[in-house]
């Protein structure tokens, strides 16, 4: 028999959609809601849900009952873009930002990525695994109930194998549904410094193929950025990469704008992440395809670079999404409530802008609509229970305070 439970009283249920629609341009400012509801669970899924006044069940027929008068309930955040699997923090380098370093100074000085790289050689599988699974645990309390993980701090066949099998362990132990991204390009290893071709090859020659065997990868990322991978390489890689089946998801114009949203337009990428340096003709040509343009505000926060033009992206009729960019060097906060205030405050979009940004579309740019993203019948019950709030605005406006009460993942309470 299944499980059921009925959620009563509901303030407002928030991003209530059916149909599986990208909402792109001025739609992301439509938030449709339920004012006074109920919402059935039946075992991991929403099985109905509607106005109080269209109540006809009795609590009596469902194993459990929560009336939740004042509070909200949305579906989890989809964080569409992380690192989350790393091997120690890096608040040294933390400490150099304040004084003035910038990220590629960082970076040129063996600081930055490579740092990360290096402590993956010196951890076990177990304890990589171990140390990600508690930030799993974490960002879960955040109200996060879908996510993409990248690979990337491996840069070797052997280190990238690693990083891809813990993620796929988180993956077969969490109940937060996983996606997984080869970032086998995220920047030359030392070895390789003179000689790109070489890695180049090794990516697409050695890892690929041992990659898409064990089926370790959903999408194939590269960081296409000056100093680190050039439009063309990014084009090899991406294409060499869609030879088995893994989309494109590209690092692009984060530093610079030099043509990364164009490769990943004509490369058709499910995404291009990031978007901090964006000029017209990149707001124009995202505007006009399917790529979702997904926007990482904490990474812009924390390394003080200029906050990603949402209101002119919003205004070109681009499909945005919202990520945290969870990772040691530019963004260590796996917090979407954070990300979510942040683009209100900073980035002006309107929180139902900003919701669905980090809800349904974080769910497209991870292509797991048909699972999460909203509220529908048949979706996940993955859900975010306010505690009592006097509006939905009050969620990013009150960006320091802890705003979540309860958290359901596959129909359970965590
Ligand atoms: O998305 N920009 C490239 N990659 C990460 C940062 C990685 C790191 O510094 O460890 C990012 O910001
Ligand atoms: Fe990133």
């Amino acid at each position: 028999m299944a499980v059921t439970t009925l959620l009563t009283h509901i303030a407002a249920l928030v991003n209530v959609r059916e149909e599986n629609h990208l909402p792109r341009g001025k739609e992301l400012s439509q938030l449709p809601c339920i004012n006074d509801a109920w919402l059935i669970i039946e075992d991991d899924e929403i099985a109905s849900y509607g106005a109080m006044t269209n109540l006809s069940l009795k609590p009596a027929n469902f194993q459990f009952h929560f009336n939740l008068t004042g509070r909200y309930v949305l579906p989890s955040w989809c964080d569409s873009h992380t690192h989350l699997v790393f091997a120690a923090s890096r608040e040294d380098e933390f400490r150099d930002k304040i004084k003035g370093a910038s990220y590629a100074d960082i970076a040129a000085k063996g600081g930055g990525i490579l740092s990360s790289a290096k402590k993956i050689q010196e951890i076990s599988e177990d304890e990589l695994f171990n140390q990600s699974y508690e930030r799993l645990q974490e960002i879960i309390s955040f109200g996060t109930g879908a996510v993409e993980i990248k690979s990337g701090y491996g840069l070797s066949l052997e280190e990238e194998l690693k990083m891809l099998r813990v993620i796929k362990k988180l993956k077969e132990r969490s109940k937060v549904l996983i996606k997984s991204t080869f970032l086998g390009a995220h920047t030359f290893p030392t070895d390789y410094k003179n000689n790109h071709g070489g890695y180049i090859d090794s990516i697409i020659n050695e890892m690929l193929p041992v990659i898409a065997k064990e089926k370790l990868a959903d999408y194939i990322d590269v960081f296409c950025e000056e100093g680190f991978f050039s439009p063309g390489e990014t084009e090899k890689i991406c294409n060499a990469g869609k030879q088995y089946g893994l989309k494109p998801k590209i690092h692009a114009n984060q530093l610079t704008a030099t043509g990364a949203v164009q490769t990943g337009v004509k490369l058709g990428a499910l995404s291009v992440d990031h978007l901090e340096m964006m000029d017209e003709e990149a707001i124009s040509e995202l505007a006009n395809s399917k790529t979702i343009g997904t926007l990482l505000p904490t990474a812009a926060f924390f390394l003080q670079m200029p906050y990603q033009p949402a209101r002119k992206l919003i205004d070109a009729g681009c499909a945005i999404a919202l990520a945290t960019d969870f990772n040691p060097g530019s963004s260590p906060s796996g917090n979407m409530n954070f990300v979510v205030a942040l683009s209100c405050i900073q980035l002006r979009m309107l929180p139902e802008e900003a919701i669905n940004a980090a809800t349904i579309n974080g769910a497209f740019a991870m292509e797991l609509q048909h699972k999460v993203g909203s509220i529908a019948k048949g979706k996940k019950a993955n859900l975010i229970i306010t505690r009592p709030i006097p509006s939905l605005n009050y969620m990013p406006y009150a960006f320091g305070s802890n705003n979540i009460e309860k958290i359901m993942l596959m129909g359970d309470w965590m």
